[in-house]
């Protein structure tokens, strides 16, 4: 089902009362709104996320897991431990994951097939970078990630699958991607699955935006027609401006 969200992934950042005064400002301020509201905290401090929103309509994620069952995989965590703390959402193929650690397209497939296998829903990252865009080589960039890490689901695997068009070269650097430039990339991802899939799965596919979203740009890139809501990275670290954010959902 499409739907309004707003996710802050706090990728390497908070310490454990940095994180409950966090999460507790947030739930103290929250607005009233129809949009699912998504936190993703780091590993550590995912198991008291998970206790200190037990009576809040906000949602805690992942940002992270390893494909395999279990086993020897130093530093990593499997789908069921994360299942087993009350967390059943997980953001799979952002570009720090792609571009610092190695991930590619074939290793993200494996994870998003656990994650299908274990019913969870994933918010699937992918995007981009400059000089990409620069040689006009976006939308064939961004099939290719769609085609080669999700397009072997069965169409009913994609209720459980949330898009973020990430461009690279807005994500931690200020300069977001124009309202119109988010729209673009928007009704392509939107129309590359209608040729995969129909336009029954493409209508409903909710598809973020994530770079660079502020309090002051989030009302006109949310105002998009296909762009149905935000991951906010570094915004997301703050009560005030991720609050406003919501808002402007
Ligand atoms: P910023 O909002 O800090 O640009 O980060 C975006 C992002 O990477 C969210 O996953």
């Amino acid at each position: 089902m499409r739907s309004k969200i707003v996710a802050g992934n706090w990728k390497m950042n908070k310490t454990l009362k940095e994180t409950e005064a966090l999460l507790a400002e947030l739930s103290a301020k929250r607005p009233d709104t129809e949009a699912e509201i998504i936190v993703a905290p780091t590993f550590v401090n995912l198991a008291t996320a998970v206790s200190n929103l037990a009576s809040s309509v906000i949602q805690v994620a992942a940002q992270n897991m390893h494909f395999a069952e279990n086993g020897a995989f130093t530093g990593e965590i499997a789908a069921d431990m994360l299942l087993d703390i009350g967390i059943d959402t997980v953001i799979l193929g952002h570009s720090e994951r792609r571009s610092l650690f190695g991930e590619t397209d074939d290793f993200l497939a494996k994870k998003v097939d656990t994650a299908m296998a274990k019913n969870m829903r994933i918010i699937f990252c992918f995007g981009e970078e400059l000089q990409e865009r620069q040689a006009g080589r976006h939308f064939a960039v961004v099939e290719g990630q769609l085609k080669n890490a999700l397009f072997h689901l069965d169409a009913n695997a994609w209720q459980k699958i949330v898009l973020a068009y990430e461009p690279v070269w807005a994500i931690g650097t200020g300069e977001t991607a124009t309202p119109e430039q988010a729209q673009e990339m928007h009704a392509f991802i939107r129309k590359t699955i209608d040729e995969k899939y129909g336009a029954s799965v493409a209508q409903n596919v909710t598809v973020l935006y994530g770079g660079s979203v502020k309090p002051s740009n989030a009302e006109e890139i949310f105002s998009k027609p296909d762009v149905d809501g935000g991951l906010i990275g570094g915004a997301s670290l703050k009560a005030d401006d991720f609050i406003e954010i919501i808002k402007a959902i």
